[in-house]
């Protein structure tokens, strides 16, 4: 067995939920699930309910995570199909950026074309917007990202086609970086039988085809991060006629990484930077001292739903085999997780520091 350490491991996408929406999770559960994780820090979308798109919806996500965080966070503003881009500038501040929903998806954030390109704009002073875009609106947002210049991060890319458009972007120089969830990088169509609304998530599952395209881009650097997407629902919403979206990614990412160290697939230097490094240098979130997570590689384990923080109990990976394990978080100096137990108090998490300009 050997010990990986990673400096402050940071989750750029991720529903922590809490506010209305606590029967999914909590500010305190969920950020135990992270650092279940090994996630010193996250950064959590606008979509739970009240959304995170005026200022009363700010004030309170703020409140209730400094009360209640044990890791690290930041928080997404949200562009509103009604237009809130008169509530930008006081927004910009205490936020990491702007999130613009490109397809719809849980809540009631989806975005149109010139509502689109009207909130894009108007966040341009701030300098990082996040979208979620898939297929055709990949292109799309690309345009405006030539047209005004602000860095945008490409969520949860799961197609080859997709990724063609971002190499393409890219070559070109175009300011935008690109991330990928476990879900799309381990699951197809062919796993919605066996997991039946376990697999239902905004992208959807995609084919063997695609999955091996995001590997592929995921070792030769196409690929900056990997983020959980982290969007837990309670067990009976996943049951009902038409089940909730999303799923649970927290405490499975790293561990799933880590094994493929194990199994010679990725470095520890590419697991570093897609977790840790990329990240933070993007969202221009330095590490903070004495700030790092170790990662056991060689032990073998198995991923159990009702053994993990997050509180839906359940995961998409059931029953994976794992040779890798969290078992220390360390986080500015106390020992936040000791690889069974979080060792902090609720608020012990911070808002993250976030540097501009540093991508
Ligand atoms: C997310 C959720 O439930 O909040 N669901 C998902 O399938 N990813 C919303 C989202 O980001 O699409
Ligand atoms: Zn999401």
């Amino acid at each position: 067995m050997t010990t990986l350490r990673i400096p402050g491991p940071l989750d750029p996408h991720v529903h922590l939920r809490g506010l209305d929406w606590k029967h999914k999770g909590t500010m305190h559960s969920e950020t135990s699930a992270a650092l279940a994780g090994g996630y010193s820090a996250v950064l959590d979308m606008p979509n739970a309910v009240p959304t995170t798109t005026s200022a009363a919806g700010l004030a309170r996500k703020r409140e209730e995570l400094a009360h209640q965080a044990v890791c690290d966070w930041g928080i997404y503003y949200g562009a509103h199909p009604d237009g809130n881009a008169e509530t930008f500038p006081a927004a910009m501040p205490h936020v990491i950026g702007l999130k613009i929903y490109c397809d719809p998806t849980t809540g009631d954030l989806f975005l149109t074309g010139e509502a689109r390109e009207r909130h894009f704009a108007a966040w341009r002073e701030h300098g990082l917007v996040a979208v979620h875009a898939e297929e055709e609106e990949v292109a799309a947002m690309l345009e405006l990202v030539d047209a005004y210049g602000v860095h945008t991060h490409f969520c949860h890319i799961s197609t080859g086609t997709e990724l063609s458009l971002l190499r393409k972007a890219k070559e070109r120089d175009l300011p935008i970086s690109v991330g990928v969830c476990p879900h799309h990088l381990y699951l197809t169509v062919e796993d919605r039988t066996r997991l039946g609304p376990r697999a239902w998530m905004k992208p959807p599952l995609k084919t063997h085809g695609d999955r091996e395209a995001l590997w592929s881009a995921l070792l030769d650097g196409l690929v900056d991060v990997v983020e959980s997407d982290h969007a837990p629902h309670a067990w009976d919403e996943k049951q009902a006629a038409s089940p909730a979206y999303g799923v649970p990614g927290l405490e499975t990412t790293l561990p799933l990484l880590g094994s493929e160290v194990v199994r010679g697939r990725i470095t520890p230097e590419r697991l570093i930077e897609l977790t840790s490094s990329a990240p933070r240098r993007i969202f221009g979130i330095p590490c903070p001292d004495d700030t790092w997570t170790e990662l056991e590689l060689g032990v073998e384990g198995v991923i159990e739903g009702a053994r993990m923080k997050a509180l839906c109990g359940w995961t998409p990976f059931e029953g994976f085999a794992l040779q890798a394990r969290v078992s220390e978080v360390r986080l500015r100096g106390q020992t936040a997780y000791d690889g069974e137990n979080v060792r902090v108090p609720p608020g012990y998490g911070q808002p993250v520091t976030q540097v501009r300009e540093r991508r």
